[in-house]
């Protein structure tokens, strides 16, 4: 019998996993089943990733601008099908409507920018040290890449890494987030629509434990490009041997508000960076660093508006706030939420979910925090907001920096040296002046440092992670000529 659930895709192929085994992704807003999936597990990532290597060498040597164009396939059929995929995305993932159109939107971006740069993959010349010789640098691809995929940007995180990985004709295992499979799902029928060849993408859903660690640990994969928790990162690190591997590993990104700043322009850019997709971004605001001067001001303003903050499912029109991702979240909300408490933080507002069904918390805010607490430490992944007090810029940017995180950070000012200073004093991969901590652009790089991990995705540095530089000499002289040798 035909088993009714969604399917995994191998070599060109809609099959079910030889586990014949299923799990659900819930719609966080009302619990509901929004379909089953295969639980996959290592069988199946074996007989993916035989798939991709097998299809490795055609897809290699089509042309790059010729696989541009089939990007650009993929970006017109996801414009004309972004409605649909944004609702779906609310549905599974929980986020309000816009911001999953949103989500579409940076997926059709990033493949119109990935299709363009099937024209460029530039390598560079430059001059050689001996005569008739000459040395310049061509991209490569990497080979198998192995892609796992969080849940907080269902479409546009899988689309960032394909993107690239297809431009740069690599072929692909992904395992998207078991929270988000429908999406995932959804781009890859998109993908082959537009006429990606059989076994060059390969998608697998299941399990952490069997899927995840398969992918990372099997040694004919090449590269491996993760977005996720630290602690998953740091396995990765552990266990993946001798593989290319880029890492994206949260934050506790900071806005900096300064005594001269606009504050309501700063109102509206902390309220949309830590609420915003319910702080489930790894870029959300979740440490607010006040200059005491307008720090009483600035919380009466900041405590009315985020009370005033609609929660509810995403589908609904009023609704600002939506749920967070699963049980598990809200219990690691409330978790963080008693440690704020317990250690002397002073309660705003929220701090409590809501009755009824649905995965949601209130918006919550915390001031009178110290820079040593655990909730202005850790990444809570929640709507909780941090509040920090400070007197002088060099206070602001030391606390800013006294993580272990460096992704995103902000700061809101009017002069122009204080925003200087901390563009070049904080630590991170990504500074705002004036404007939150969220919503960066494809065509720029998107990345940390620290334990957020070093690399890049987006952007042209984008196109590293997924390709090797080959370096060329071609020496024309006729001769056997010795570099460091023929120094006359
Ligand atoms: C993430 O949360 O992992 O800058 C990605 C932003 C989005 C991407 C966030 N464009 O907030």
């Amino acid at each position: 019998m035909l088993s009714p659930a969604y399917k995994i895709y191998i070599e060109g192929k809609w099959v079910d996993s030889g586990t014949r085994k299923t799990f659900d992704s819930l719609n966080p807003a009302t619990e509901k089943s929004i379909g089953k999936f295969q639980e996959g597990n290592e069988d199946d990532v074996k007989k993916a990733i035989d798939a991709a290597e097998h299809a490795f060498p055609a897809w290699s040597s089509v042309p790059a601008p010729k696989r541009g164009a089939i990007l650009q396939r993929i970006a017109e059929l996801l414009k004309k099908d972004k409605e649909r995929l944004g609702r779906l995305e609310t549905t599974e993932m929980g986020k309000v409507l816009k911001e999953g159109l949103g989500d579409v939107q940076e997926a059709i971006d990033i493949f119109e920018y990935m299709a363009g740069e099937g024209r460029r993959l530039f390598g560079h010349t430059t001059t050689s040290e001996l005569k008739e010789k000459f040395a310049m640098t061509i991209r490569r691809p990497v080979g198998v890449m192995g892609l796992i995929t969080p849940w907080n940007f269902p479409i546009a995180i899988p689309s960032w890494k394909m993107s690239a990985a297809l431009i740069c004709g690599n072929t692909i295992v992904i395992k998207p987030s078991s929270d988000t499979p429908l999406c995932a799902i959804e781009l890859v029928k998109i993908i082959e629509k537009a006429g990606v060849p059989s076994g060059v993408v390969n998608l697998v859903t299941g399990p952490a434990s069997s899927v995840g660690q398969e992918i990372v640990k099997n040694r004919k994969i090449d590269g491996i490009s993760f977005t996720g928790s630290r602690e998953t990162g740091e396995w990765i690190i552990a266990n993946a041997g001798v593989k290319k591997v880029g890492l994206e590993l949260g934050g506790k990104n900071p806005i900096i508000i300064m005594d001269d700043a606009n504050l309501d322009l700063a109102l509206d850019g902390v309220v949309w960076a830590a609420f915003g997709t319910t702080g489930q971004r790894c870029t959300a605001c979740s440490r607010l660093l006040v200059h005491s001067e307008v720090k009483e001001r600035f919380m009466i303003m900041l405590q009315a508006k985020a009370q005033k903050l609609k929660v509810g499912d995403g589908l609904k029109k009023e609704t600002d706030v939506g749920p967070l991702i699963n049980k598990a979240a809200v219990e690691k909300t409330e978790r963080y939420v008693a440690l704020g408490n317990e250690q002397g933080a002073k309660l705003c507002c929220g701090g409590t979910k809501p009755a009824g069904k649905g995965f949601f918390y209130l918006p919550t805010i915390f001031e009178n925090v110290t820079p040593d607490m655990k909730i202005a430490q850790e990444e809570i992944f929640g709507p909780v907001l941090s509040v920090i007090e400070f007197k002088t810029l060099d206070e602001a940017i030391r606390i800013a920096n006294g993580t272990e995180y460096g992704l995103s950070s902000s700061i809101y000012t009017n002069n122009i040296r204080n925003s200087m200073r901390a563009i070049e004093g904080i630590e991170s991969g990504i500074t705002y002046v004036n404007a939150p901590t969220i919503g960066a652009e494809v065509h720029l790089p998107f990345g940390g440092v620290k334990k957020t991990g070093f690399t890049r995705e987006a952007g042209i540095e984008g196109i590293d992670e997924f390709s090797h530089s080959k370096t060329i000499y071609i020496d024309y002289s006729g001769k056997l000529q010795k570099a460091q040798i023929d120094v006359e």
